[in-house]
């Protein structure tokens, strides 16, 4: 793929109370602009993520809000995919480039999810699973069933789910647009509340506000960071349709075409921004995207392999544990965190993994310089 990141900016994530969605979309889409040193002119079309401004605000129709940010209100267009909205709308982007219908465009993600009570987003979030065949269950307890399982199969332990939010936890104080900046220890994690059973509060990434935008062009500019390739598959969105509750098929498949659209081998990858919605997520994903065997994950997280300074470094932003989910943003903002990451020199070449819902939707991005 020739397509280069001109430019990207995130928000600060957290609960930010005093501020609106199209506040958080209005930031992202200037900041972006500023650090790609372009107009608003300059972008011939905008692709925003967002999830579900509709069921926390009754905000709908965002595509021609963002456009009205532009004075020349440039094409825009939605995308939806749950978790995965923000790489989904990547991809329509990359693939609007590719067709030669544009030259430069911006990926604008942002979600606003604490003006409502927990019990509300739970419910709001809960739309993403498959509502005729799951009703009832909420993503903590479709992720602890992932979790049993695994548990049951590798006798993965307590200890390794709690190594996976110490660690993104510790990666986050360095991340200063991260909602957390407090390390965690094993046994916080441990005797924190209990959310679904295996699942604890320190296993679960947090209800956020944010926004992120990156400005792509397939024209070429020296000293960007590339878009080598990228991968999206599809599963079941029930649990009761998939083949394996021990791993997301989706994200294996996403990984091959990933690496093969790019011709980057696995060895290559220096760190990976990973959908940690849960502790033991991140652990499916680093198996499934085979840095790890099946039941290496959580011991590989454990011996601080994924850390800093490990094999490879997972969630160097803090993921979405440490960092936050504004889940329309959380694509957006790996892409932008490894474009920032790459460019000053802490990997050559990195991955980016979102995943919508429990593993219905995966995408795999590879950027490098
Ligand atoms: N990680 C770390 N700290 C968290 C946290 C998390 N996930 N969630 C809340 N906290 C902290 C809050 O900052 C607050 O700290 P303070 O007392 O120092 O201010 C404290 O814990 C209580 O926060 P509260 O907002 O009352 O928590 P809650 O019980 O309403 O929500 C969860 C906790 C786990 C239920 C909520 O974070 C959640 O639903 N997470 C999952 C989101 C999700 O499903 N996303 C989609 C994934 S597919």
């Amino acid at each position: 793929m020739n397509i280069h990141i001109l430019g990207s900016a995130t928000t600060s994530f957290g609960e930010l109370w005093e501020r609106s969605l199209m506040s958080l979309f209005a930031e992202a889409v200037e900041a972006a602009l500023n650090d790609a040193k372009l107009e608003p002119a300059d972008i011939e079309a905008a692709f925003i993520a967002n999830k579900a401004a509709g069921s926390y605000e009754n905000q709908h129709h965002l595509n021609a809000l963002v456009s009205q940010l532009f004075p020349h209100f440039p094409p825009s267009v939605r995308v939806e995919g749950a978790c995965a909205s923000g790489s989904l709308a990547m991809i329509a982007a990359e693939l609007a480039l590719l067709s030669g219908r544009y030259k430069t465009v911006m990926v604008v993600g942002a979600e606003k999810m604490t003006d409502v009570s927990s019990q509300e987003t739970t419910t709001i979030l809960s739309g993403a699973a498959d509502t005729s065949t799951e009703v009832g269950s909420t993503f903590p307890a479709l992720y602890a069933l992932l979790a049993k399982s695994h548990i049951k199969s590798y006798h993965t332990t307590r200890e390794q789910l709690s190594a996976v939010a110490v660690k993104n936890h510790h990666h986050a104080l360095s991340n200063p647009r991260a909602q957390f900046h407090k390390e965690i220890s094993l046994e916080q994690v441990t005797k924190s509340q209990l959310i679904s059973d295996p699942l604890r509060l320190l296993d679960c990434s947090p209800v956020s506000d944010g926004a992120a935008a990156v400005i792509l062009s397939t024209q070429p500019v020296k000293g960007k960071t590339k878009l080598l390739g990228f991968g999206q598959a599809q599963d079941s969105v029930s649990l009761a349709g998939r083949s394996s509750l021990t791993s997301l098929r989706a994200t294996k498949v996403a990984m091959d075409q990933a690496l093969k659209d790019s011709g980057v081998s696995r060895d290559q990858l220096q760190a990976a921004e990973i959908h940690d919605c849960f502790t033991i997520a991140e652990i499916l994903a680093i198996e499934d995207l085979g840095f790890f065997g099946p039941g290496e994950g959580g011991p590989a997280t454990l011996e601080q392999r994924t850390t800093i300074g490990g094999k490879i470094v997972i969630n160097p932003s803090g993921g979405l544990k440490g960092c936050g989910h504004p889940v329309g943003a959380t694509g957006v903002k790996q892409i932008a965190f490894l474009n920032d990451y790459i460019l000053r020199g802490d990997a050559n070449v990195a991955l980016a993994h979102n995943v919508g819902g429990s593993g219905a939707t995966a995408v795999v991005h590879i950027l490098g310089k």
